[in-house]
């Protein structure tokens, strides 16, 4: 009973004579670092109250300095007034339920590029008044596609792209073992109205570089991490030179020089033993038009001056 009673007065005192005195203890942190939200999700701006504890009769007001202050949320508890800014209905919140703690972090959902910039977080009450500063960056981030344009010579051309970036990003393709890929890439980023970036890489791949494992990544130094796309070209899908093609035409080159030979040969001898008129070897050209023809009548000319010249 006793200790209750002792318990009673001393609360009394606190009562008496702590809210000359607390309000003073107070301090108020915003963020030290710029906070980084992205681009349609929500983002917490940070602000505490130190000791963790409730400010009696506390005005919260959330601002955003430009060129004027413009109210982004206010709370106070003695009109129980807890309302957005103007421009931003439905888009704010205070953690009613962490107040106790000293937490008046604000939200902001669905984030836009505009909402970058400095907030101040204000507190006061009757005695006592401070006020934080949080900056905040906004990013957007986009998905990374890797298109596969087709052959180009030996190689195949391809193109990664991807929309919608802020701040601007970096590209880079990348073989295997994270080596940097020695082609040649063309690479150009634009940006649309809404601020947004897009970026677009070209790239003619030759197979066996890197074992046709490519990787384009994107990122811009807002953000961690980058995004990115693999992709695996196997050898099939590489321009080849057939190797029936190949033997057909060392075929064919072979049957044009033992065609030509023979033709010459033939045509050295019979111009030496009888000195035929002209009008023949006009009726051999004759012949036909083909081009192993034309070759091989070729070929007897230049036999026939080493014959003739041999003589
Ligand atoms: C305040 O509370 C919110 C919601 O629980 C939390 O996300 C945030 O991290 C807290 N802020 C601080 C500074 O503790
Ligand atoms: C690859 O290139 C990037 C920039 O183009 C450079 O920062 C990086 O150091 C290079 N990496 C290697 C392994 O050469």
């Amino acid at each position: 009973m006793a200790t209750r009673w002792w318990l009673c007065v001393c609360s009394l005192g606190i009562l008496l004579l702590v809210p000359c005195s607390l309000s003073e203890k107070f301090s108020l942190a915003g963020s030290p670092r710029p906070v980084v939200g992205v681009v349609g999700r929500d983002v917490v701006l940070p602000c505490q109250l130190s000791p963790l504890a409730r400010l009696p009769s506390m005005v919260v007001l959330w601002r955003k300095i430009g060129t004027v202050f413009i109210t982004v949320h206010k709370y106070s508890d003695e009109s129980s007034q807890d309302l957005p800014g103007e421009s931003y209905q439905t888009r704010t919140e205070l953690f009613l339920q962490e107040f106790s703690d000293g937490n008046v972090s604000l939200k902001l959902k669905g984030l836009q590029l505009a909402d970058a910039g400095t907030y101040h977080c204000f507190v006061r009450n009757p005695e006592w008044s401070q006020e934080a500063t949080i900056e905040l960056r906004v990013a957007a981030v986009a998905p990374v596609f890797i298109d596969v344009l087709g052959p180009r010579g030996q190689g195949i051309r391809l193109a990664c792209r991807s929309a919608g970036w802020f701040p601007k990003p970096e590209l880079q393709w990348v073989g295997k073992n994270w080596q940097n890929l020695t082609m040649e890439i063309v690479t150009s980023v634009t940006q649309d109205r809404e601020n947004l970036y897009s970026v677009v890489s070209h790239i003619t791949v030759m197979e066996g570089e890197d074992n046709g494992d490519i990787s384009c990544i994107v990122w811009n130094g807002l953000l961690e991490p980058e995004r990115q796309l693999a992709i695996h070209l196997s050898g099939d899908i590489f321009p080849q030179v057939s190797p029936w093609l190949a033997a057909f035409w060392i075929l064919f080159t072979l049957v044009l020089i033992v065609a030509g030979a023979c033709a010459c040969l033939g045509y050295a001898a019979k111009r030496k033993a009888s000195q035929k008129t002209r009008s023949e070897e006009e009726a051999l050209l004759n012949l036909g038009r083909s081009p192993a023809l034309v070759l091989s009548v070729g070929m007897c000319e230049l036999c026939n001056c080493f014959v003739l010249s041999g003589q």
